[in-house]
């Protein structure tokens, strides 16, 4: 089987915990199984994926084996020592544009950038081609709108499939979309939604109260964190599109609507020694049968960097299998299933059942 050849854009601790689990898998083929959608997904398995290029801003990221850039700071994931995966890669420049936040900005230095936009541009499509990368999973900042753009043209230009997780509109982008369709590129998007994080519990506590007849008056979801992700969250401009796709991920699921006064979703706050640890608060108030009124509050707590790679090691393969049947534009199915903010938002259960059924078509050709 063909190894699935993966650039990385933004090696902080998303991506290292995707490259750490997948080590994880390797050392313990034998034994361990938990922790999995798919271990196969077509005929790909997880050790099917490569990473082959990688590109970063950081000055103390740029020029550093791949395998050895995932632990350095402020990347804070540690599950597994001495990875294997991405010895021969050398984390590559990338262009700053809006990628650090003023919060950040402390904690991530960036190379001080001599090069035109247009240099570093060339520099960038030669080592995708040199490295034969096919599929490029955007891992910014939030908020980095511009560097997003910058990619996804990267991606379009150099025919390589794209996995935006990051709460920036491209693949649910009507005019983005558009191009990518256009190029036949395929694009998975928008924001990874985690495997058992808060907008999937929510999602499920939604329709579990909708499906049993009763009205949803008022709900809200708190998040809270201490790694960077959240640090970038503390500044508010940078965070429209995150509420936006956090939000309708939810309010999609209730039929009659719900107010803006009535709903809050969003990150709340920076709290640093919980460190990649995330807390969310979920409560639902609503009236059940002849009005009786209900509540229900849930904590949930789970390692936020183990949520996003145990979703991004499946949209990697949806994506290879999507390339390998020559399928451009958003995938609908998969993004439904696996993003906050897809082009079409589905139940979860729907979503999963269709996105089941596109692989089989696919893959029966
Ligand atoms: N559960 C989750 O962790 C989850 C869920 C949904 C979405 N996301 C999104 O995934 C993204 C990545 O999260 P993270 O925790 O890895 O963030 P992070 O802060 O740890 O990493 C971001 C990396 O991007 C680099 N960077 C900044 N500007 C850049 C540029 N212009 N070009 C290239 N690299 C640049 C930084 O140096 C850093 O290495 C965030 O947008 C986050 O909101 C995460």
């Amino acid at each position: 089987m063909k190894k699935i050849r993966v650039g990385v854009i933004g090696v902080g601790n998303c991506f290292s915990g995707l490259i750490q689990g997948i080590e994880f898998y390797k050392r313990n083929r034998k034994t361990i199984k938990i922790g999995l959608m798919h271990e196969k997904i077509g005929n790909y398995s997880i050790y099917d994926i490569d990473f082959v290029s990688a590109f970063d801003v950081a000055e103390n990221k740029i020029g550093k084996k791949l395998c050895d850039a995932i632990y350095t700071c402020p990347n804070c994931v540690n599950w597994v020592k001495n990875v294997s995966i991405g010895k021969d890669v050398i984390v590559k420049e990338s262009p700053l544009l809006d990628g650090i936040g003023i919060y950040t900005a402390s904690l991530i230095k960036p190379k001080k950038q001599t090069k035109s936009i247009k240099k570093l541009r060339e520099e960038i499509l030669e080592e995708i081609r040199k490295t034969k990368t096919e599929i490029l999973i955007n891992y910014l900042p939030v908020g980095a709108q511009k560097a997003s753009e910058f990619w996804a043209s990267i991606a379009i230009e150099s025919k390589c499939g794209f996995i935006n997780c990051i709460p920036v509109f491209i693949a649910s982008d009507k005019a983005w979309g558009t191009k990518f369709k256009m190029a036949h590129i395929p694009v998975i998007g928008d924001d990874i939604k985690s495997q058992i994080g808060a907008t999937i519990v929510h999602r499920t506590l939604t329709k579990l109260c909708v499906d049993r007849g009763a009205k949803i008056n008022r709900t809200y979801q708190i998040n809270v964190g201490g790694n960077t992700d959240f640090l970038t969250m503390l500044e508010r401009n940078r965070l429209e599109s995150k509420k936006i796709s956090k939000t309708e991920a939810v309010r999609s699921l209730i039929p009659s609507g719900i107010e803006d006064r009535n709903i809050y979703v969003g990150p709340s706050d920076f709290i640093p020694f919980l460190g990649n640890t995330k807390l969310a608060f979920i409560r639902i108030e609503g009236k059940m049968f002849a009005e009786i009124p209900f509540n229900m509050e849930l904590r949930l707590e789970v390692d936020d960097k183990a949520n996003s790679a145990g979703v991004a090691i499946d949209a990697i393969r949806y994506c290879k299998i999507a390339l390998d049947h020559n399928v451009g534009g958003p995938l609908i199915e998969p993004s439904a299933w696996l993003m906050k903010h897809p082009p079409l938002q589905m139940g979860d259960e729907e979503a999963k059942k269709k996105t089941e059924e596109w692989l089989m078509n696919l893959t029966m050709i």
